[in-house]
Parts: structure tokens; C-alpha cells; sequence
């Protein structure tokens, strides 16, 4: 395997409603990030996966994961970045592409991994996973009223894992200033092209209450 993950997995999962952080909420059972890397270390590709954990939780998850792969756990960091930087840093020398994935994106097919990873390995410095846009899309103003309607066509929704050049991540983060909510962003400000390839509805993120529910159900349905 060439493949590095870093998977963030410190925030505390305010829109999921009170509970432990995200990452250690039962999903069927298990804690989402026991289903994240699961799936990460079924890629074959993946030699080398990082977490970034909450502070208070850096051993907890440690024993958590041990039995699940071989994986090293860092504290994370205040903001998401942070926790990739954090994670990033801990990579050993060795693997020549990294991937970083939301624990979040708990169902992640092994085989988007691998699709990512090929697409980087083909020679695009920097990819991300996309869906289309299914809504219709306005703009507003901040008093409600539309402006106009997006020509959604040209937008895609964008999923994890993200896949670089390690150097180029590496730079990447080397210059940030400003926090982003993904790491492709970073890049493309270092005016790098950034390359998609078709998501996975499966990668969905679990941001609120209904997509765990989501998610109980694909795992239901896909065994
Ligand atoms: N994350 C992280 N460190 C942070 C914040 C977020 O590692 N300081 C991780 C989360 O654990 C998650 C991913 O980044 O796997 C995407 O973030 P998000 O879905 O926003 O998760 P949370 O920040 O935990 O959720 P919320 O914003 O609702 O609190
Ligand atoms: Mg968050």
C-alpha cells in the first residue's frame, strides 16, 4: 500500500445533539469511527491510517480501535484543520499519497477509497468525491429574498475521502491561514487543480439526527 488516511474524528458533534463526540456515537452498535476505519483498512491500498481524536479520548480510542487495525491515534485540534494538520504531522516517511476522511462518512465503500487513491496515483495532485446537486438552488439575501437561481449543473456536493500528493497537502497546510471546512479548499488556494470523481451516496456525512437513521438502515439493508 502507498495510501496514508487521516481521518479527523475530534469534533463533538453539536448538530447530532447532546451525547459523547461524534465519532464514539453508536451506530448499529459500534462507534462511527469503528465503522470509518473498518472501511478504510478494507482498501488495499491503505497502509498507514492516523486519527485525530478528542483530547479527552486519545487512549479510550486507542483500545477502541486496536482489535479493528493497526492505526495511530493523535490528540486532535479546535477546528477540523487543526485536526488534519495534527494528524498530518504524525504520518511516518513512506507512503506518497494521503487521503483524509471525515469519521463522519462512517459507510465510506472501500471501493471510493480506492478510486481516489487510483485517481491521485494517475496523476492528479489533489481529488475529491462529488455528488450533483439534486435541490433546486437560490441565492438570498439576508433578509430571505431571492436574488436569483444557481445553475446547479455546474455545482457538486462534495464528499471525503479527499486524495493528494502528500507534498502537495503538506504544502498545503504549511501555508494555511484561514480555517476551511476541506482540505481540497486549501489546496486549490495554492492554485493547484483539484480533479472529481463520482461520490458514493454512502459516503453520506452524519451531520444530524436523520442521517444516523440513514445510516442504521443502509447497514440494515446492505448485508
Ligand atoms: N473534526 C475534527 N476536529 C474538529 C472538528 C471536526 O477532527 N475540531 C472532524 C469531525 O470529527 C468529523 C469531521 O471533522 O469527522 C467533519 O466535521 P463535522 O461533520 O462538522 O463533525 P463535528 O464537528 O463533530 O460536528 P458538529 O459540527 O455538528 O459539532
Ligand atoms: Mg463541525
Amino acid at each position: 500500500g502507498d495510501v496514508a488516511v487521516l481521518v479527523p474524528a475530534a469534533g463533538a458533534g453539536v448538530r447530532l445533539g447532546p451525547g459523547r463526540p461524534k465519532a464514539l456515537r453508536l451506530l448499529a452498535g459500534e462507534p462511527l469511527l469503528v465503522h470509518a476505519v473498518r472501511r478504510l483498512a478494507a482498501a488495499g491500498s491503505v497502509h498507514t491510517i492516523v486519527v485525530a481524536a478528542p483530547v479527552a479520548e486519545v487512549s479510550a480510542v486507542r483500545e477502541l480501535l486496536a482489535p479493528v487495525a493497526p492505526v495511530t491515534v493523535v490528540p486532535g485540534g479546535a477546528e477540523r484543520q487543526a485536526s488534519v494538520a495534527a494528524a498530518l504531522a504524525a504520518v511516518p516517511p513512506g507512503p506518497d499519497i494521503v487521503l483524509v476522511h471525515d469519521a463522519a462518512r462512517a459507510l465510506v465503500p472501500p471501493e471510493l477509497v480506492e478510486s481516489v487513491a487510483a485517481a491521485v496515483r494517475a496523476g492528479h495532485d489533489a481529488v475529491i468525491p462529488v455528488l450533483p446537486i439534486v435541490d433546486t438552488i437560490k441565492e438570498v439575501d439576508a433578509a430571505e429574498l431571492v436574488l436569483g437561481t444557481v445553475d446547479r449543473s455546474a455545482l457538486r456536493a462534495v464528499q471525503t475521502p479527499q486524495g493528494f500528493r502528500r507534498a502537495v497537502l503538506s504544502g498545503a497546510h504549511a501555508v494555511a491561514a484561514d480555517a476551511l471546512t476541506d482540505d481540497a479548499g486549501l489546496v486549490e488556494k495554492q492554485g493547484v487543480p483539484v480533479f472529481c470523481v463520482p461520490g458514493s451516496e454512502h459516503a453520506l456525512k452524519i451531520t444530524r439526527p436523520f442521517d444516523l437513521a440513514l445510516a442504521e438502515h443502509l447497514l440494515v439493508t446492505e448485508r
